[in-house]
């Protein structure tokens, strides 16, 4: 008699717990954003990230029209396609493209070249975002942008990146670390972004100020402080981002810092209209 050879089933089958947010590698195929084609290959490519993009072409446009020059460092690049987007759109003079991952080169390279970009304008590089930034920041080779677009925690790269941007140059940072800013591991967020993050209903709002309260504290210990220009919270990730422009001198303490703190002990004691007030009278 036929019988198929099957394997009884594990009883732990239905136990076995899944990777959360496993990162997707895309098939290779033709992409196109804002009017640019790119070839994504097997590199990590997301297209709801394409308004995180949008935001930061753009202010690297107005950065240009305003300073008429403009060098980008793209320290986490994937299939390059922010790196095409600074040249093609905010007519950046020069972008590094960097990703750690020595598999992506022919895909970001090919991008930058089947978009016409003239070779003396970029170049590929496949390190540590921090060996890659502490480098510049050693040969005194400041960027006017600095995009950096890791996964998980940022907080590891705010020193580097802040070292290696220009004073008044922008630093464009990122966060997917969604479990932090829910409150889920207070000691982790005490380590790498020295805030004490509990379980609060407002917790995108909360991971946008975590982020930023991070790259305020590590330009403070190297001497400067940073504006923060705007801020992006997207469901996809999630994803946290925020542009800041990094300043000459430290910030000096104000009640600004002291109202966030404040805000984050007190806000089981809020009500959404004593908010307003608290904000009124601050
Ligand atoms: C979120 S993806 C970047 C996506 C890309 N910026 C975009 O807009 O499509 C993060 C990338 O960082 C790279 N990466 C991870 N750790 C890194 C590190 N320590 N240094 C440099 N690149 C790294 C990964 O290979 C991955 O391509």
């Amino acid at each position: 008699m036929f019988s198929l050879p099957l394997k009884p089933l594990s009883p732990f089958t239905s136990l076995t717990p899944k990777p959360l947010n496993p990162p997707k590698c895309s098939k290779p195929q033709a992409e196109t954003e804002r009017g640019l084609s790119f070839d994504v290959g097997d590199t990590f490519f997301r297209h709801e990230s394409s308004t995180g993009r949008d935001l930061g072409v753009l202010s690297a446009a107005i950065y240009k029209k305003s300073h008429n020059a403009l060098r980008v460092l793209d320290a986490m690049c994937g299939c390059g396609i922010r790196s095409l987007r600074y040249l093609a759109e905010a007519d950046a003079d020069f972008v590094l493209a960097n990703d750690a991952n020595p598999d992506y080169g022919e895909i970001i390279s090919g991008n930058l070249e089947k978009a016409g970009m003239g070779k003396e304008r970029w170049d590929v590089k496949h390190s540590d975002a921090n060996r890659v930034l502490t480098e510049r920041y050693l040969e005194r080779d400041y960027f006017d942008l600095i995009d950096v677009d890791s996964f998980g925690s940022e907080s590891s790269y705010l020193r580097a990146a802040i070292s290696a941007v220009k004073l008044d140059g922008l630093l464009y940072v990122t966060s997917t670390d969604g479990y932090s800013s829910g409150g889920h591991r207070p000691q982790h967020t005490l380590a790498a972004y020295g805030a004490y993050v509990r379980h609060m209903p407002y917790s995108n709002e909360i991971g946008l100020r975590m982020l930023i309260g991070g790259a305020v504290r590590e330009a403070s210990v190297l001497g400067y402080h940073v504006v923060p220009l705007f801020s992006y919270y997207s469901y996809h990730g999630p994803v946290f981002r925020t542009m800041l422009q990094v300043k000459r001198g430290k910030f000096p303490i104000k009640r600004s810092s002291v109202f966030f703190l404040n805000l984050v002990y007190k806000s089981r004691l809020f009500c959404f209209k004593l908010l307003i007030v608290y904000f009124l009278h601050s």
